[in-house]
Order: C-alpha cells, then structure tokens, then sequence
C-alpha cells in the first residue's frame, strides 16, 4: 500500500518505519525541515532501540522517503496517518490546533478515494471534526473515510511494540476502511493477537481508558508505599505478594517518583476535562493525578528532610533524567520537578543520564553540571539521588562508587537497589516505602 504518515514524532516515525519493514511505500512527513534532513540521512532524531537500523535499511529499499511538504505525496496513496503532537492545553484539554491543522493541511491536494486515521490520542468526538475540516476542504468529488487507530506503543519498546502489539484497535464507520486497515495490520498479528474493529467513539475512548488506568495502577502502589513507610512496612514484599494475584499482576506495580512522559500525565488531564464537559468529576483519575503529584514532593521533601530543612550549597548527583529507561525523552519527566526545586533551594546539581542530556538542557531551567559518566557526576557530592532505574545502574557496586563518591546517602527513586548492600557499603539508604 502507499501510505503517507504526517507527524515524524515517537508515534509518526516509528509507525512509518514499521509499515515500510513489512513492504509498503511509506513517505513520512513533518514540518520541521532540520528534523526531515536527519532522516533522510538515516538518523532517527530520536533514540529509541532498534529503530535506526529499521530506518536506514528502509531508506535503501526505497520504501521509505521523508518530505516537508505533504501536497505532493497525499494526492498518490491509499492511506494517510495523523500523528501530530496532542498536548496538554492551558485548561487540561487535549490542544488539536496540530492536529485539526495537519488535516485542513492535506485536504486540498486528496485525489482519488482516500482513508484518512487519526493515530493520536485526541478525546471522542474529534473524528468527527477531522471528518468536517476535509469534508469542508477536498476538491469536489473526491471521496474518503476517516477512522480512528490509537497507538498503544511505549518509549523505549516502540519497535518491538509496533512490530508485535497486544493488538490493534480499528475505530471504522464503514466496511471499506476496515477491510484497508485489516489488510495492512494483518501482517503484524500473525502471532494471533487480536484486531479489535469498533465504532469510532469508543476506540477514541479506549486509549484514554488505558492510559489512566495505567496510572492509576502506578498511583496505587505510591500511595500503599507511603503508607509502608508510616506503618514500617515493605513496598517490595507487599508489592510481590499482590502481583501473584492472577486478578492484579505484576505490571505497572512499582512504585517509584511517579509517572512522567509525553501520554500519562496529559492524557490523565484531558480525561478529567472530557469528564467535566459531560458533567462527571472522575474522582478515581483526579486521585491519580494528585497523588502522582504528591509523589514527587514526597521524594523531594526526604532529601531535604535529611539535611534537616536546608539544601543551601548542598552538591546533589542524580542518575538518571529521562521519564523512564531506553528512552531520551524528557517530557514530564519527574526529574525536572526535583531537579529544579533543588536548585530552588540553592542546591549544586550533578546531573547524568545514558541519553537524554542532550534533551535535558532543553527541559530543566537552572545551571545543571552534566556528565556523560555517571561516575563523575558523585564526585564531591552530598547526595546520590537515582531518579530512572537504567540498566546500567542496576548492579551496586559498592566498593568501586567508594572511590568515587564520599558522601553518606543515597537516594533511591525507583527501589532498583536492595538496601543492605548499601547500608553495607557505608551510606544511608532511602528508597520507597520501605522501611
Ligand atoms: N509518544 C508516545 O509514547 C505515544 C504513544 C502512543 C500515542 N501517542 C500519541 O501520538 C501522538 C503523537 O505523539 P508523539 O509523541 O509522536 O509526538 P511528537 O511531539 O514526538 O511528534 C509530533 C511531530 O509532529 C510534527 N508536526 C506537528 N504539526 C505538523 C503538521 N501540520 N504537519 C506535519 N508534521 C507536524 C512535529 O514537528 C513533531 O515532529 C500524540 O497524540 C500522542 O499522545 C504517543
């Protein structure tokens, strides 16, 4: 098929790297010319495992082109994808200027019969203004049809999440869009892993309905680990007994600093402001939000706990910025809050993550010292504070981080380390919700 993805973001290019590995003619478009050059050039802008090798051997095949301009390639395809940018507007709802944009972008220049799929996460009932701007907007004669594909790939897995999803869901009004959307999907479910073809309003609604019950799921656990810490309790052990429960599992049941990211903090938002239009206040969602919140006070107000109220001059090392591991992106990412409320307080911050420094600049305010060696950013500081659990920081190395790091605590955001072993290293242990 000839398919057209506009928006080269986490969601745009992954998919159109992915549509092209399994034979389409993929062109990906965006407007931002800097990142269109890269791609071309076979560097993905973004890290994310396994894509560049996925992009480069694209580009060879010819399967895969990159463009800045739409007007040519959307009149000469079967399918078109949105996947612009839904972010968080000033009052909590989902903001679809990008969105309602890219499709008044396109719809002069369709020819023939086309199926137009928003694959961002935009609140029920905004199909139906994409299915307005291009009704309003094509030639005259021209025919289409809109449907909904949310994504459901994570950072970090995207690849592999594209490549193998858990399944697909197809928001359609009519059988001629599901059966163009089944055929392209179909080779991606031969592990026999499920299409779910729906109305359009309640596909639009099941992505949100994922994702806050994800984070509802991650609020959970932070509020039962807060409570470990009052009744001297512990996370790990409550959390591994609940997870053998076949009915709760082992997912998304670690607590930690709190979610972050580009989808769980906004789509929790633009949730709550869907509920309100429809006259519901959502209690459960709001909780999560709030007490997502809270959990990075939480964390914060433990270390300057331990300075007893002042963090003036104190030299603090984080490990880790991006929002979680095998990622680069920084959006929402629990460490600018912590990071900045430091600094706030007059705190020298020593700052260094595998990949998302260069990303991190852009994100945190303030004058962060990064290193590129984890090791380095220790040295001299009053602190070790680890905010994303990356692998290469699993393993504690208790002698060798003595050479580097004289201070006395260490932070743990994530319980990726057991307490003993830094205890019998020499330094304080705070993790979360253990005793
Ligand atoms: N990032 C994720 O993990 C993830 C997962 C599932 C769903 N989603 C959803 O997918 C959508 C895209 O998310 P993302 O993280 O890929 O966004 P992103 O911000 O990484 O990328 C969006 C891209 O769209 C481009 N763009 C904006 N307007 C354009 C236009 N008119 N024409 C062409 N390009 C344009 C931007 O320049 C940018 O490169 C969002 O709705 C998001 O909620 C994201």
């Amino acid at each position: 098929m000839k398919i057209v993805v506009i928006g080269t973001g986490y969601v745009g290019l992954v998919a159109g790297t992915c549509f092209a590995e399994t034979g389409n003619n993929v062109c990906c478009v965006d407007i931002d010319k800097g990142k269109i050059s890269r791609l071309r050039d076979g560097d993905p802008v973004i890290y994310e495992p396994g894509l560049e090798t996925q992009l480069k051997k694209n580009i060879k095949a010819g399967r895969l082109e990159f463009t800045d301009s739409a007007k040519e390639k959307v009149g000469d395809c079967d399918i078109i994808f949105l996947a612009v940018g839904t972010p968080t507007d000033k009052d909590g709802s989902a903001d679809l200027s990008y969105l309602l944009g890219s499709a008044k972008g396109i719809a002069p220049y369709l020819k023939g019969y086309t199926l137009v799929v928003n694959k961002c996460t935009a609140p029920v009932g905004t199909i139906h203004k994409i299915k307005d701007i291009l009704s309003s907007g094509i030639p005259s004669g021209v025919k289409f049809d809109v449907a909904s594909n949310p994504e459901f790939l994570k950072e970090g897995v995207a690849v592999q999440d594209f490549m193998y999803p858990d399944r697909v869901v197809l928001g359609v009004e009519t059988e001629r869009a599901a059966k163009i959307l089944y055929e392209l999907y179909e080779p991606f479910v031969r592990n026999g892993n499920p299409i779910h073809t729906i109305d359009i309003k309640s596909a639009e609604l099941t992505k949100y309905a994922c994702n806050c019950f994800l984070a509802t799921k991650i609020s959970f656990i932070n509020d039962i680990a807060a409570l470990c810490e009052k009744l001297g309790a512990d996370i790990n052990s409550v959390r591994a007994a609940m997870a053998t429960d076949q009915r709760i599992g082992k997912h998304f049941l670690y607590s930690g600093v709190g979610y972050g990211g580009s989808c769980f903090p906004k789509d929790v938002q633009a949730l709550i402001s869907t509920g309100s239009d429809c006259g519901l206040e959502l209690p459960l969602i709001r909780s999560a939000d709030k007490i997502n919140t809270l959990q990075r006070k939480r964390f914060l107000q433990k270390v300057i706990d331990y300075f007893n109220g002042d963090v003036k001059d104190k030299v603090i090392a984080v490990w880790g910025l991006a929002f979680k591991p095998q990622t680069d992106d920084m959006r929402e990412a629990p460490s600018i809050y912590i990071i900045e409320e430091l600094m706030k307080r007059g705190s020298i911050v020593k700052a260094s993550d595998p990949v998302a420094i260069k990303n991190a600049k852009q994100a945190i305010r303030g004058n962060v010292q990064y290193f590129e060696n984890h090791l380095d950013a220790v040295k001299d500081a009053d602190a070790l504070l680890l905010l994303t659990e990356w692998n290469e920081y699993r393993s504690f190395d208790g002698e060798r981080l003595k050479a580097y790091y004289g201070g006395k605590v260490i932070f743990d955001g994530r319980n990726i380390w057991h307490s003993e072993d830094i205890k019998a290293a020499g330094y304080d242990y705070y993790g979360i919700g253990r005793s």
